[in-house]
């Protein structure tokens, strides 16, 4: 059985061109004019571009006394319904728990994905059990990405001293470390000052979390990883001050890459200023949303390419589970839904209003996070051998964003009334079509794990570096006798 998608523009990260695509077992078999198949896709008028991977999201995430209310079923249908074919989620060991029990927890829960899917590693505490289990989960299980809390000081919090060690250890087994870079310390401390003050409200916790916050943590990561000889990945970079700091590591040599979110481009701070106590913690997210000097800054960092890839942080939880907060802002579930808007969102106020060029919409919502995860070309890529996981993007169909219509299984959308014009008119994942024209074909089950390799490539470069450089003694002639 093959299918053809015809009379479409192949848009990829750095291509323009007419052309035909055919699809046999799941992969992308030809690319060329006047091709004929089994099943025709018309894709006149559409461009043709590789699905869209959300690297971070948090599906059923045991967190804050709850579990977000998107699971592996919900938050995959979401996924697609907006031209999304791939998401990586976070195994989060519980203290003292064995990372590959973890992996057994995740492996479970997402069985019934409806697009693929990858993991990465969360380090949420350190010993040499840690340590010694780290090689395996990047050797047998394909993770080759360990992330590390900055804050949720109590919980997923890790210190630079279990920091530095895992840094260390990534170097060592050519993995990439990623952080939620905010200073714990001081949000704890923040956070107690302003409930002390009868500060409860869910604005409590924009002013908890100021960018000067994450653009220490940010600042102190990067040095943090400089010293260990690795790579870094900044997940939900929001403000100027993180911004800044990726910038200046990137301009002294540093393999460092930064990830807006959707709802940090979009949305801002006077959401949580809202009358509306609902309104304000569906809001409430780490980190918080910024003013429009920063929302300038992401969108910069994406045009000149400090900035590498837009992601969700898809983290859904509903109104009722958001009054867990109610009285105490620091009891608010955080997080926030984008999976089926991501795309939709940025081709609306990023290509159409000419702030990025179509492939740098490819690059950045697919291409860029594929060669960072080191997935690329089976991912991110419309190339013969790749998964033929493709969009057919309508640039004329459009719709007004409502929870009313949405796939993600809570009870409100932050993006509500946002109008989009640019949408999927198919989205194939691995060659079946899972959506077509707003009417979903998912099949529960049909997403399929997908194993990451270690990077060879900047983890040797960056070892190499390391030991043409390293302290040296200097082997002298003879010595001064001892001035004592
Ligand atoms: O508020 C957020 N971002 N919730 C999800 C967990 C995280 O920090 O990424
Ligand atoms: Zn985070
Ligand atoms: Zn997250
Ligand atoms: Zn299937």
């Amino acid at each position: 059985m093959s299918t053809v998608i015809k009379g479409g523009t192949i848009v990829t990260a750095d291509l323009t061109y007419k052309s035909d695509v055919k699809i046999e077992d799941g992969k992308i078999v030809a690319i060329g004019p006047d091709l004929s198949g089994d099943e025709t896709l018309d894709a006149t008028g559409c461009f043709v571009m590789p699905g869209g991977i959300d690297p971070h999201v948090h599906l059923q995430m045991p967190f804050m006394g709850t579990y977000s209310s998107d699971d592996f079923a919900s938050g995959t249908r979401a996924a697609v319904a907006g031209g999304t074919t791939m998401v990586v989620d976070f195994c989060l060991p519980d203290p003292g728990q064995s990372l590959f029990d973890a992996i057994k927890r995740w492996d479970n829960k997402s069985t019934s994905a409806a697009c693929d899917y990858s993991f990465h590693m969360a380090i949420t505490w350190w010993d040499k059990q840690v340590f010694d289990e780290m090689e395996a989960v990047v050797k047998e299980h394909g993770i080759n990405t360990f992330k590390h809390f900055m804050a949720y000081k109590g919980a997923l919090m890790v210190n630079d001293d279990e920091m530095f060690a895992s840094f260390q250890r990534c170097a060592e087994l050519g993995a990439m470390p990623l952080v939620h870079a905010e200073n714990g310390d001081v949000v704890a401390s923040m956070q107690a000052k302003l409930m002390a003050e009868g500060n409860n409200g869910p604005e409590g916790h924009a002013y908890s979390r100021p960018p000067e916050v994450e653009g220490e943590a940010t600042n102190r990561a990067i040095m943090i990883a400089d010293m260990a000889g690795v790579p870094l990945y900044v997940v939900h970079t929001s403000c100027e001050q993180s911004h800044e700091a990726i910038r200046r590591a990137k301009q002294k040599g540093m393999r460092v890459y930064g990830e807006p979110l959707i709802q940090h481009l979009m949305l801002d701070e006077s959401e949580y200023f809202d009358k509306d106590w609902d309104h304000s913690a569906r809001r409430v997210m780490s980190p918080p949303f910024r003013n429009k000097q920063h929302q300038d800054s992401l969108w910069a960092g994406l045009q000149s390419g400090t900035l590498s890839c837009v992601a969700t942080d898809h983290c859904a939880f509903t109104t009722e589970q958001k009054r867990y907060g109610v009285n105490d802002f620091t009891k608010i579930p955080n997080g926030t839904g984008g999976l089926e808007d991501r795309l939709p969102l940025l081709w609306t106020y990023g290509v159409t209003t000419g702030r990025l060029t179509m492939n740098e919409f490819v690059a950045v919502t697919s291409t860029n996070i594929a060669k960072i995860l080191n997935m690329y070309p089976k991912k991110g890529a419309v190339l013969v051998g790749a998964d033929a996981d493709l969009i057919v993007w309508d640039p004329t169909l459009e719709k007004t964003i409502t929870a009313d219509t949405q796939v993600s299984a809570i009870d409100y959308n932050v993006f509500e009334g946002k109008h989009v014009k640019g949408l999927p008119r198919f989205t194939l994942s691995r060659g079946k079509v899972v959506l077509e024209e707003s009417t979903l074909k998912t099949e529960e089950g049909h997403g399929k794990y997908v194993k990451r390799e270690p990077y060879p490539a900047v983890n040797k470069a960056l070892s190499t570096w390391k030991d043409l450089v390293a302290p040296r003694r200097i082997e002298r002639a003879g010595i001064p006798p001892s001035g004592v």
